[in-house]
């Protein structure tokens, strides 16, 4: 149980979460980004902070923050912009809200498989621009094409759902889902390098972690089917940017679909701009549903702390 009687809310977290707290008696301060020196100053007076994907909360502001802060909550998936180890030594909790925006980036991941198959951001900027082009953008099917799932959690068993229905061949790696539950999802399970050969189409699913950084790089392309296309609606750095580039201008790669970047958003656009590429700046769980889940489920987590009821996402 926690008394938490004050919270930030940051970066344009939905209004529900505010109103579920002030609901139950807790008073609410809402700003968008701040500048580093006023998120300290703000985080100083208020018990707990809810934040999405762009503000950092880093060992600095964790340690300039002042006694009072006792909880950090992420509304989304991951904890990716805080530092976790810095507030767990400061006894600050961190919480986030997992599940809540897995169907809209799943969504997102199939429209992208979807819009790389038949080049349709290309087509589409090419005809608003008042070329009709029908021979440039000679498309391929979904049906019958194989597309390979790299993490097999929430997200990618959603995404093979939707692509089966499309008549792809789901097959998929993911170390900690053994290979018959992954064969009740219609995924065969197979080991990276048997995946890799077999795969039209890649897509990454898992965290951004030491063993998941690069994880799709110059190797991995020289393993694959000439052309293989790539999404990456997980996290920037998973698929290797300067791999990717090179595949790309060599053909190794046909396409690539990112809403992800190393850098967000990215100063060098020269993979945004490539005419294989097809770009979101972070919208995988920008939808309205989404949105107000994950912030419905953070302020359920921080009344259920102040009434001292089982936690969820920590
Ligand atoms: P999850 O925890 O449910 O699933 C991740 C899976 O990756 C786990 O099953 C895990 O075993 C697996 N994994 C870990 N290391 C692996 C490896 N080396 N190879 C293969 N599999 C590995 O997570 P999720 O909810 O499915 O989210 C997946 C990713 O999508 C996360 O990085 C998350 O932050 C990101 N995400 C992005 C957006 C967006 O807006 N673009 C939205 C939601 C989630
Ligand atoms: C997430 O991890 O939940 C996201 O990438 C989405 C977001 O922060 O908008």
């Amino acid at each position: 149980m926690a008394n938490i009687e004050k919270v930030l809310l940051l970066d344009a977290v939905d209004p529900v979460c505010g109103a579920v707290l002030r609901e139950a008696g807790i008073s609410v301060t809402t700003h968008g980004k701040l500048a580093k020196e006023q998120l300290i100053q703000e985080l100083a007076t208020h018990d707990a902070v809810v934040v999405r994907s762009a503000t950092r909360i880093t060992e600095e502001v964790v340690a300039a923050a002042g006694g009072r802060l006792r909880v950090i909550g992420r509304a989304g998936t991951g904890v990716d912009n805080i530092d976790v180890k810095a507030a767990t030594r400061k006894g600050v909790l961190v919480m986030n809200t997992p599940g809540g925006n897995t169907l809209s980036a799943a969504e997102h991941t199939c429209a992208m498989v979807c819009a790389l198959s038949r080049f349709l951001p290309q087509a589409c900027a090419a005809l608003k621009a008042g070329r009709w082009d029908r021979k440039t953008y000679l498309g391929s099917e979904l049906h019958g094409k194989t597309l390979a799932i790299v993490g097999l959690g929430r997200i990618g068993r959603e995404v093979a759902k939707r692509m089966q229905a499309f008549g792809m061949t789901t097959i998929g790696y993911d170390p900690m889902v053994p290979a018959d539950v992954a064969a009740g999802w219609g995924v065969e399970s197979l080991s990276l390098e048997q995946l890799w050969p077999r795969a039209d189409y890649i897509t990454v699913h898992t965290p951004l972690l030491p063993h998941t950084k690069n994880l799709v790089g110059e190797k991995v392309f020289a393993a694959c089917k000439p052309g293989v296309r790539v999404v990456n609606v997980a996290r920037g750095g998973i698929v290797d940017e300067a791999a990717l580039l090179k595949a790309l201008d060599s053909g190794a790669c046909g396409g690539a679909a990112l809403d992800v970047f190393v850098e967000e958003p990215p100063t060098d656009m020269t993979l945004c701009q490539h005419p294989k590429v097809i770009c979101t700046p972070h919208l995988g769980a920008n939808t309205v549903e989404a949105q107000r889940r994950v912030a419905l489920e953070m302020a359920q987590q921080m009344v259920d702390m102040t009434k001292g009821r089982p936690l969820t996402g920590i």
